[in-house]
């Protein structure tokens, strides 16, 4: 079997402690090497963020983990993979838990108007082709007040938002299949109907946001997604800004 034919979660390292998963990962060129490896953590004591946020860990009540993928596309539309993988969650907690999960760009998910999913997406070149790490931290079990006072408004869990335990074991099965789907689905060429999805479950078109650029924060509205993922922004002066990177917020 070639590397990229194993799927993925064909191997599944379980630790009970990591400083950060996608760190882990990163460091160890045996682990990077290996497309589908899954490397999940009870606990993370030093879990990382988008945009140099900390991620915050409670042991034991969410999915932690971080996956390895070798994907033989151009380096240009590796940001799709971005996507693809909060799209994938949001599918697996509307067919697992019936849920109506609402995507915010590149791959937060979001229940109401709180985060439950956050994802980190990182890479190395190795001999010219990437190798990406895809780090996805789930808040399954426990609640709101279980987290940090200023994270307590922002954020929600799944157990809080279905009033039941979550299953964590059967949820992270899940979670790698629909990985597994999604994946298939870019390298098979459905980027387009992927993309579709991802807009639907983002209720994006025509979304009222704010943008960061260098001269600060502005007001934009979303008009849709590039070929490559990136959002395309409706400024107030009515141009169109490719955004490529950075936090949005709703304001709607
Ligand atoms: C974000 O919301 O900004 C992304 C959060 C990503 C958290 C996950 S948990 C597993 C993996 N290891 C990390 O250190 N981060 C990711």
């Amino acid at each position: 079997m070639t590397s990229a034919a194993r799927p993925i979660g064909h191997q599944i390292i379980r630790l009970p402690e990591a400083v950060s998963t996608n760190t882990l990962v990163l460091e160890s060129p045996e682990y990077l090497e290996n497309h589908g490896l899954v490397v999940i953590a009870e606990h993370q004591t030093g879990g990382r963020g988008r945009v140099g946020r900390d991620w915050a860990s409670l042991p034991g009540r969410q999915l932690q983990f971080s996956l390895v993928l070798h994907p033989p596309l151009p380096r240009e539309q590796t940001p799709l993979l971005s996507l693809v993988a909060g799209l994938a969650v949001g599918k697996c907690l509307t067919r697992e838990l019936a849920l109506r999960p609402l995507l915010k760009w590149p791959n937060d998910v979001f229940l109401g108007a709180r985060k439950v999913c956050g994802i980190l997406l990182e890479m190395k070149m190795q001999g010219g082709a990437p190798q990406v790490v895809v780090g996805i931290g789930l808040n399954c079990n426990g609640a709101p007040e279980d987290f940090p006072p200023d994270l307590q408004e922002s954020l929600t869990t799944l157990a809080h938002e279905t009033g039941r335990a979550v299953n964590m074991q059967a949820l992270f099965a899940a979670l790698l299949a629909g990985q597994q789907e999604a994946y298939d689905r870019l390298l098979a060429g459905q980027q387009t109907s992927l993309l579709e999805e991802w807009s639907a479950m983002a209720a994006l078109e025509g979304r009222a946001l704010i943008y960061p650029t260098p001269e600060g924060p502005r007001p934009g509205k979303a008009l849709g997604l590039t070929e490559e993922g990136h959002l395309l922004i409706e400024t107030a002066a009515g141009a169109t800004h490719v955004h490529h990177s950075g936090d949005l917020e709703w304001t709607e």
